[in-house]
C-alpha cells in the first residue's frame, strides 16, 4: 500500500484538471491513430498536484513504456545519451524537476527533442570527430514547479504545455473517497469533506492526511473516519481548518512580527526562517497566494488582512499601505 498504488492509471480515473485531461486525450488518440510518438509535453505547477501521475497515465494510454528520472540526476550528456538510446520506439521519458538539468545536458536535449538525434563528440583536439546517433522517436514529458524557470529554447520545444491547478474541495473529496476504498477504510461524507478542506488543494496532501486520520481512527476510534475523528486527528497534527501547517503559520507570523507584514524580499524571509528560497517559493507560497493570505508586490511579499484575521492578530494598517 504505498502512495504509488493510490495513483490512477487511466485518464478516465484521473479526477480534476479537466482541461488538461481533455486536451491530452485528444492528442494521445491522434498520435495513436497515426502510429506516431506523442509530441513532447511540459507539465508545470506546485508540487503534489499529479505531474508524475499524469506522466505515467500518458505512457499507459499510449501503451508504451516509461522511464522516470529527474533533472539533477542527469549530470552529464553521457547520462542523457544512456537514457535516450535505451528507449523503445514511441516510449515516454519523464524528467521531473526539468528546470534543474545542467546546461550542458540541456543543450544536448535540444536536438534529441527536435530531430530525435544526438550529436556526440569522439576524441579531443585536432582528431576529434562528431558523430550523429539516431534515436527512437520518443515523447519527453517534463515537469517543473514554474514554467518560468525553464530557458526559452527548452520551453519552446514542447508541443503541449499545461499548468496544473489546485483542486477544489469537491474534487479532493472524490480523490479521498477513491483512496479510502483502495485502503479499505470506511469514511463518511463529512469525514471526507473535513480532510479535503484541510488538504491545500493538493491530492498528495489529501492522501497523506487520509492515512494519518485512518491511523487515528483505528487507535482512538472504531476504524471509521467520521468528521469528529478527522477533526481530532488533524488538530493533533496541527493542520488548521484551512489546511495551514505549522510552517505556513510560521512564515506568516515571521512576516508579521519581523517585517510588520511586509513588504519583505524572499531572500530576507528565507534567512529569517532558515528555509530555502525555492522551498518557500515552490511549496508554501503558491497556496498562500491562492487563498489570498499573501500578495506579491514589486517591493516584496505582504501579508493580507485576511491572514491576520485567520491568525487572530490585530490588523492595524490601512488598505492604502498595501501597495
Ligand atoms: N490521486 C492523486 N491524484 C489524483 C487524481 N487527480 N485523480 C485521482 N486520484 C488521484
Amino acid at each position: 500500500e504505498n502512495e504509488f498504488s493510490l495513483r490512477p492509471r487511466k485518464l478516465s480515473e484521473y479526477i480534476g484538471q479537466k482541461k488538461v485531461k481533455e486536451t491530452l486525450s485528444i492528442f494521445i488518440e491522434a498520435a495513436k491513430k497515426r502510429n506516431e510518438a506523442l509530441d513532447h509535453v511540459l507539465l508545470f505547477g506546485p508540487p503534489g498536484l499529479g505531474k508524475t501521475t499524469l506522466a505515467t497515465i500518458i505512457a499507459n494510454e499510449l501503451e508504451v513504456n516509461i522511464k522516470v528520472t529527474s533533472g539533477p540526476a542527469i549530470e552529464r550528456p553521457g547520462d542523457l545519451a544512456a537514457l535516450l538510446t535505451n528507449l523503445g520506439e514511441k516510449d515516454v521519458l519523464f524528467i521531473d524537476e526539468i528546470h534543474r538539468l545542467p546546461r550542458i545536458v540541456e543543450e544536448v536535449l535540444y536536438s534529441a527533442m527536435e530531430d530525435y538525434a544526438l550529436d556526440v563528440m569522439l576524441g579531443k583536439g585536432p582528431g576529434a570527430r562528431s558523430l550523429r546517433l539516431n534515436l527512437p522517436k520518443f515523447t519527453l514529458v517534463g515537469a517543473t514547479t514554474r514554467a518560468g524557470l525553464l530557458t526559452s529554447p527548452l520551453r519552446d520545444r514542447f508541443g503541449l504545455v499545461h499548468r496544473l491547478e489546485f483542486y477544489t474541495v469537491e474534487e479532493l473529496m472524490l480523490i479521498i473517497n477513491r483512496s479510502a476504498a483502495l485502503l479499505r477504510v470506511e469514511i463518511t461524507p463529512e469525514g471526507s469533506e473535513e480532510i479535503a478542506k484541510r488538504s491545500r488543494g493538493t491530492p498528495r496532501i489529501a492522501n497523506r492526511l487520509l492515512k494519518r486520520v485512518r491511523d487515528y481512527a483505528e487507535v482512538r476510534g472504531k476504524g471509521i473516519i467520521t468528521k469528529e475523528i478527522a477533526q481530532a486527528a488533524l488538530n493533533l497534527l496541527e493542520i488548521d481548518e484551512l489546511g495551514l501547517d505549522p510552517t505556513d503559520r510560521l512564515i506568516l507570523k515571521t512576516m508579521i512580527e519581523k517585517y510588520q507584514g511586509g513588504p519583505v524580499g524572499i531572500e530576507a524571509l528565507s534567512a529569517s526562517l532558515a528555509e530555502e528560497t525555492t522551498t518557500i517559493e515552490d511549496v508554501y507560497e503558491p497556496f498562500l497566494l491562492q487563498i489570498g493570505f499573501i500578495k506579491r508586490t514589486p517591493r516584496g511579499r505582504i501579508v493580507t488582512k485576511l491572514a491576520y484575521e485567520h491568525l487572530g492578530i490585530p490588523y492595524n494598517k490601512n488598505e492604502a499601505e498595501q501597495t
